[in-house]
Order: structure tokens, then sequence, then C-alpha cells
């Protein structure tokens, strides 16, 4: 059902790779909410040509390239953007991760350097540069909102997450640190969403996610939030219903990161 929530309101969702993707569902939900949107990922994965169905199912929006980690690739992605829109942009969504590392099976004790590097460029300085093309270009309508999406891992050790633990919580500092500075000159508000583990292509890279999942359902009140479910919270966030908030990591987990032990954990220790 849609409220047209974000009616009128135009934004870039980066990261739509599949159907699975938390972007994808993103987009979707916006598109529904009365929103016009522009699609973007990086040229690898437009060559898999899945995001074309995504585009003709949000009223045929513009697919742009762009490899978050090449500032000419953004300018060109703003610009590009803003001439299709007639003006600037009210959202962004950033939902890009990639460990190079735990692709090529490194453990954490014996990371490879040069690939930790581009790990968090790729999965998080990409928020900086996102946020300093759209600051260079003055991109963002006041009131704008950025959200990027996280994991707990940021906060306490899940030891197969690797290092994409310390890539998120890079994002998240820079989530706090840009978002002051966006609040100040224009009250641009940026935010992080910490989501339950989805099944996606970058979740099920995780070593033993299924095990892992299954854990977290258990350990949450209200179980694991879907993907879906993720959009409707990323949905709200760039509506004009949550104005004041700014900086924020705000967990989007079932209750998994206030909960101590459940019944249900218990239960199956005892066996
Ligand atoms: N799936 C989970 O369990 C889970 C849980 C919490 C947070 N997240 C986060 O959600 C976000 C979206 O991931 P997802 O689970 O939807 O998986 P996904 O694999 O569908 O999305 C990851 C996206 O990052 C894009 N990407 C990778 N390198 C890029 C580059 N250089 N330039 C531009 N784009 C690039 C990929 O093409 C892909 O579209 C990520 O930040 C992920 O860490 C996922």
């Amino acid at each position: 059902m849609s409220h047209q929530l974000l009616k009128g309101k135009k934004g870039i969702i980066f990261g739509a790779l599949d159907e699975k993707s938390i972007a994808w569902k993103t987009a979707l939900k916006c598109y529904e909410e009365g929103a016009q949107i522009v699609l973007t990922n990086a040229p690898v994965a437009l060559r898999m040509g899945e995001i074309n169905k995504l585009a003709e199912a949000c009223g045929n929006a513009p697919v742009i390239g762009a490899d978050v980690t090449n500032m000419d690739d953004l300018k060109n992605l703003f610009e590009k953007s803003m001439e299709h829109f007639g003006g600037k942009v009210d959202f962004v969504l950033h939902s890009i991760g990639m460990s190079l590392n735990v692709r090529k099976g490194k453990h954490y004790t014996e990371l490879n350097y040069e690939w930790n590097t581009k790990t968090l460029d790729i999965s998080a300085m990409s928020l900086h540069r996102v946020l300093r093309t759209a600051w260079d270009m003055d991109a963002i309508n006041e009131w704008g909102s950025v959200v990027a999406l996280t994991y707990i891992a940021a906060q306490r050790v899940f030891p197969d997450y690797n290092e994409m633990a310390d890539a998120k919580s890079l994002l998240e500092s820079i989530t706090r640190s840009f978002g002051y500075h966006y609040a100040v000159k224009n009250k641009v508000r940026v935010n992080t969403i910490s989501q339950s583990p989805t099944k996606t292509t970058a979740g099920s890279g995780v070593k033993g996610f299924d095990g892992f999942i299954n854990y977290a359902e258990k350990m949450s009140p209200l179980g694991n939030a879907t993907a879906e479910d993720c959009a409707n919270y990323i949905a709200v966030m760039f509506s004009d219903l949550t104005r004041y908030v700014t900086m924020q990591n705000l967990f989007h987990d079932g209750g998994f990161s206030f909960t101590g032990v459940t019944a249900e954990v218990i239960e199956q220790m005892e066996k």
C-alpha cells in the first residue's frame, strides 16, 4: 500500500545488483511511494543487465554507471542525475559493500593490506566520496536524506565478518562526521541503518552465513528483519517524517542488538 510518502522527491540509489539486493527492494518502494529515481552501480555489475528490469519497473528510471571509488564517475553521476531531474536530489541510498580478503578466503589475522585498502575504499570511504561530490556540486536539497547500510559487527565481534567489521566502523564514523558538517551547511541528514543478516549476494559471501542467519533469527525477539522491511524503513528515513534524525546508527534488526539471550537459544543449549 502506498502512502505517497516520497511524492515529488528525487533520489539516487546505489547498489541494486539483482532482485535480492536491499537496494533493489528500496528502489521499488521509493517509486511506489511517489519518488523519481536514478539507479547506479559499478560498470561491471551493470553488464549483468539485471538492473534494466528494475529500471523498467521504476518508470524507466535512468541507469548511470559509476564505480564508487572513482571521483570522475561520481561527478558524472550527479551531473547527469541533476540534468534528468531538472534540479537537485532529495535522497541518496549507499547500499555498497565488498571485501576482497573475504572473497579470497584470507583470515582476519592474515589480511592482505592492498586488498584491505581497496575494501575500505569501496565499502566505507566511498560514502565520504559520494557526500563530498554532492557537497562540492551542491547537489542535495535542504532537508535531504542520505542513508548507508551497515551491520552490528561494527560494535561487536562477529569473527567471520572479517575486515568488513572495520569497514562498517569507518562507514558509521563518516556518517557522524560528515553528517555534522552537512547538517550545519545545508540541513542535509546522514544516517546508517544496521540491518539483520539478509540473504543477498553480499550477505551470502560471509563464511558460515546459513548458521549465522539462523542464530540471528533465534536471537531476535521479532525475528530477522527482511530486505522488504529494510526498504520500508529507508523510505521513512527519506521522507519528511524524520527531518530531525541525523548522524545516527539505527538498528533495524528485530531487537537483536539489545537482546542478551532468548528462551529459544537457552533451550538449544540445554539439549
Ligand atoms: N545482506 C546482509 O546480510 C547485510 C546485512 C547488513 C548490512 N548489509 C549491507 O547492505 C548493503 C547492500 O548489500 P546487499 O546485501 O543488498 O548485497 P548486494 O550484493 O546485492 O549489494 C552490494 C552492492 O555493492 C555494489 N558494489 C560493489 N563494488 C562497487 C563499486 N566499486 N562501485 C559501486 N558499487 C559497488 C555491488 O555491485 C552490489 O550491487 C551493503 O553495504 C551490505 O554490507 C547487508
